[in-house]
């Protein structure tokens, strides 16, 4: 059967991950999660107190920078920085407040984007992000543009965050996510936008499982047509 691969970009905190995760799985397709290397990457310069005007420092910083995506012992996938399971760290408001200010550094997007054009060679992959569909793999052959209302949005991430035992105000979660938006949307740097091509898909009355399915139709026209 023809394998594909579905770039999913949109707006934070839209569930792009989850839905990802799941289309991926319903096809047997790999599911791989962009954002998670530039929290991965933000984790990095946080811990090693790397600045970012010091252009020099994020070329070392950006050697020394291994990211993967492995297996665990529950049985997901989880991101690993330089052998070490960083999965929950990633998600903390920490690395959320300060990752688009270090995702908007070319050098940054120049190694991020390498990697991940090397990982989508053999096709039949989703990839979610912000460039996907603009950028990595322009050529996809299906592409997605997810978006829904700001405050719908922080209270899905606060949800979330509840669940992980992090309490933080609905006021700071969405403040993060209009701040977010901003930043993604007015960078230089491959900004956040919807190409042409792309399928919009506003979730702010959908559900998860509609969409899901929404998005499966449109893969298994493109995977039969
Ligand atoms: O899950 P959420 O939508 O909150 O964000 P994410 O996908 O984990 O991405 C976190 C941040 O990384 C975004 O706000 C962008 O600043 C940056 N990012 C990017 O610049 N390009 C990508 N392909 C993916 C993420």
């Amino acid at each position: 059967m023809k394998k594909i691969i579905i770039a999913i970009d949109g707006h934070s905190a839209t569930g792009k991950s989850s839905t990802a995760k799941v289309v991926a799985s319903r096809l047997g397709y790999l599911y791989l999660d962009s954002g998670a290397m530039y929290r991965a990457t933000t984790l990095y310069f946080l811990k090693h107190g790397v600045s970012l005007a010091h252009k020099a420092d994020v070329l070392r910083a950006l050697e020394e920078i291994h990211i993967s995506f492995e297996p665990t012992a529950q049985g997901n996938t989880a991101t690993f920085l330089n052998g070490k399971n960083v999965e929950e760290e990633i998600r903390s408001m920490e690395v959320s407040n300060y990752v688009s200010a270090v995702s908007a550094l070319k050098e940054v997007r120049q190694a991020m984007v390498a990697q991940q054009r090397a990982l989508g060679k053999q096709k039949g992959i989703v990839m979610d992000g912000r460039d996907i569909g603009s950028v990595v793999f322009p050529h996809a052959e299906l592409k997605i543009f997810m978006t829904a209302s700001a405050r719908v949005r922080a209270l899905r991430r606060q949800k979330e965050l509840q669940e992980k035992g992090q309490s933080v105000s609905f006021e700071e979660i969405l403040a993060n996510v209009q701040e977010r938006d901003h930043q993604d949307s007015t960078r230089s740097e491959s900004p956040l936008l919807k190409v042409e091509d792309a399928i919009e898909i506003d979730n702010s009355e959908l559900s998860f499982n509609k969409q899901v399915e929404k998005i499966l139709q449109l893969a298994l026209a493109k995977i039969n047509g």
